[in-house]
């Protein structure tokens, strides 16, 4: 669901400003009229605090004076100008000058709206609000874009799977059946152990092609009432003497009572899978922590997956959802678990999320719950 740009949500703050101004009584000023009406602000006192702050937590809009000890608000505006784009970052210019050269100048730089001082409370919160509005907009169109993107990719995907799925499974099936036989011919353990390996890549290739068939034919479903802790324990159980050989410190977290969600078990075990050896990969570059849980909250099955590996960068955190986006090598991963995970989770009725900071990753995902049995 791509929310309505007009409105933004109910329960949500109006959004965060950054105010930049070395003025004591101006900044407080400013901070106190836009907290009344329920902006979340931070107030700095100079350019380089500013862009130090704008490298952080992003704000969704600037506050901008112009006369600031050292860069001026001018330069301020340009260098954000060369990092993010108008509507990524709104920023309002804040000033008493008011001859033209000096607008022109502002607008030059990169701001997308001017304010003279002394300010009145009701225009600059007119103004910030439309500012914000717009960023609203540009951003739901970007949205947009990212679903009829991923929708074409995948009708085209569509159409070629089926046909290369059947034009790959047959040799396939074909170079696994003389594996076969000539692995119980072999003449050494040499032969047999080069069979071996040819059947596995076999293998592989098999569930690349049932990964991709599954992700572009929607396979029937077999639902019914599914206790979540037990598929987690069946998952659990596949994967746990891999986790700890390799040194990993790994646990399962389940309350005592069942955590029934109306689904396909099946489906529901493939999550979890790959959200699991998603985990155990991350880990084999750092960390050793995983930690598996589940609880009911409010009417939902909530399910987290935590590693303390090394961090999602921030350039791939945007994609990793995307079918075929992977960072890791062609022989480990084609890049549709977690596409095909969320998928899954929303034809459940759920939802499913990634936190990932210097502690560690977190995959999050809440399921309804079936209630009132
Ligand atoms: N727990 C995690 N920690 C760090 N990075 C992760 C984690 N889970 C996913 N990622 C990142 O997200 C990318 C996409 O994950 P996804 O499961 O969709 O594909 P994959 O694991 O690369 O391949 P596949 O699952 O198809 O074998 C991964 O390549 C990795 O960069
Ligand atoms: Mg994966």
């Amino acid at each position: 669901m791509i929310p309505s740009p007009l409105e933004p949500p109910h329960d949500a703050p109006h959004g965060r400003i950054l105010i930049v101004e070395d003025d004591a009584a101006s900044g407080h000023v400013l901070r106190t009229l836009l907290r009344q009406v329920g902006y979340q602000v931070e107030l700095v006192v100079d350019g380089a605090s500013a862009l130090r702050s704008l490298e952080g937590a992003r704000p969704d809009l600037v506050l901008l004076d112009w006369m600031l000890p050292g860069m001026s608000g001018l330069e301020v505006c340009h260098l954000a100008r060369q990092r993010w784009d108008a509507l990524e970052l709104p920023i309002l210019m804040v000033t008493a000058r008011t001859d033209p050269e000096s607008v022109y100048a502002a607008f030059d730089a990169g701001a997308n709206d001017y304010l003279t001082k002394p300010f009145r409370g009701a225009e600059i919160r007119a103004r910030i609000a439309a500012q914000l509005r717009m960023r609203r907009l540009a951003e739901h169109h970007r949205r947009m874009e990212d679903h009829l993107r991923e929708h074409d990719k995948l009708s085209t995907l569509g159409l070629l799977a089926g046909g290369v799925a059947h034009d790959i499974n047959n040799p396939l099936a074909v170079i696994g059946a003389h594996a076969q036989l000539l692995l119980r011919r072999a003449p050494d353990e040499a032969s047999a152990a080069g069979l071996r390996e040819i059947l596995e890549a076999v293998e592989r290739c098999r569930r690349i092609v049932g990964d991709v068939l599954g992700f572009v034919r929607r396979r029937p479903r077999e639902r019914g009432t599914v206790d979540v802790g037990a598929v987690l324990r069946a998952t659990y159980a596949l994967r746990e003497r891999h986790l700890t050989t390799g040194g990993v410190r790994a646990s399962l977290e389940l309350p005592d009572g069942p955590l029934p969600v109306f689904g396909d078990a099946g489906q529901l075990q493939q999550v979890f899978l790959n959200l699991l050896i998603n985990a155990e990969q991350a880990l084999r570059d750092g960390g050793r922590t995983l930690r598996i849980s589940a609880a009911e909250t409010e009417e939902a099955v909530a399910v987290s997956f935590f590693n303390d590996g090394p961090p999602i960068r921030a350039d791939a955190l945007p994609h990793i959802w995307e079918p075929f986006f992977t960072t890791k090598p062609a022989e480990e991963g084609t890049g549709l678990g977690l596409a095909i995970s969320r998928r899954i989770v929303q034809e459940h009725g759920g939802e499913i999320g990634v936190e990932s900071t210097l502690e560690g990753t977190v995959f999050s995902l809440r399921l309804p719950m079936v209630t009132g049995q």
